[in-house]
């Protein structure tokens, strides 16, 4: 049995270690982070450039596995799982929004959309997917190819295919990282609405600012350890921190 904190905790890394590679050719990506992420809430990540941001996005959502240290979606440790497990967790708990939309350009949005779950064989909630629709804003879309959709369109579409199985938790790396900012606001705007009206929590890494600002709070991590947290963030606060983190003094 686990012990909950008080708050639900929707995902969480206790010491996490992660080494790449061995010998001096090693890379300590993760050097002891222990990080929750409270259910309900919208959670950025930032850091410098190769301070582990991916990497504990990947681990903390079953995608990667730590040297050491554990991660857990709400009371399941992802290390007692096999294999199958891992897979079936993934699945059914576990949402991912990439930098590249990764949709699959012969199939439709509404298709793109129910892919995971007509992979996994199952219909989905279909009141769930219909509202998830809306909430995207992809209606009049829904019978279009990725070819025929903006950038923003596009990421709106993987959105909706990260929530269509109703996740505990959505991870997203970089979401608005590939575009321009009026489409990265529609996305960002989208992923706050998202959390809000179906107590969803996402966690979602971004080099931008602005975007973090979106979140509900904002954990700042250096060379691989977790060295700040900000609630209520404003744009003008996340970037003198970052100012602090890229200039060692
Ligand atoms: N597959 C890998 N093999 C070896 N080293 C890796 C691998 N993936 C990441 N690293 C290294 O681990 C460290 C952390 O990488 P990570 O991708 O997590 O950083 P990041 O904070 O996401 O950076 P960015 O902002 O540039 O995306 C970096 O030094 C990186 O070079
Ligand atoms: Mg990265």
């Amino acid at each position: 049995m686990t012990t909950m904190t008080a708050a639900r905790t929707a995902a969480r890394v206790v010491d996490a270690v992660k080494v790449y590679g061995a010998g001096d050719t090693a890379v300590r990506a993760l050097d002891g982070v222990s990080v929750d992420f409270p259910a309900g809430r919208f959670t950025a990540i930032m850091g410098p450039s190769g301070s582990g941001k991916s990497t504990l996005t990947h681990c903390a959502a079953g995608l990667d596995t730590l040297t050491s240290g554990s991660a857990w979606i709400g009371g399941t440790d992802l290390s007692s799982l096999d294999d199958r497990r891992l897979t079936l967790l993934r699945r059914d708990r576990v949402g991912f929004v990439f930098q590249a939309f990764n949709l699959v350009p012969t199939l439709t949005v509404a298709e793109n959309i129910t892919l995971p779950l007509d992979l996994a064989g199952t219909r989905g909630d279909q009141e769930w997917i219909d509202a998830l629709i809306d909430v995207v804003g992809l209606r009049d879309r829904l019978h279009h190819r990725p070819a025929e959709l903006s950038g923003g369109q596009q990421q709106r579409v993987a959105v909706a295919r990260a929530f269509a199985g109703r996740p505990d938790v959505v991870f997203a790396d970089e979401p608005t990282g590939n575009l321009d900012s009026r489409s990265g606001e529609e996305v960002l705007g989208l992923l706050g609405r998202t959390v809000r009206h179906t107590a969803r929590t996402v966690v979602m890494v971004t080099h931008d600012p602005v975007a973090a600002a979106h979140a509900d709070e904002v954990v700042f991590l250096a060379d691989g350890r977790l060295v700040d947290r900000m609630e209520s963030p404003t744009p003008e606060r996340i970037l003198d921190r970052m100012k602090a983190l890229e200039v060692p003094s």
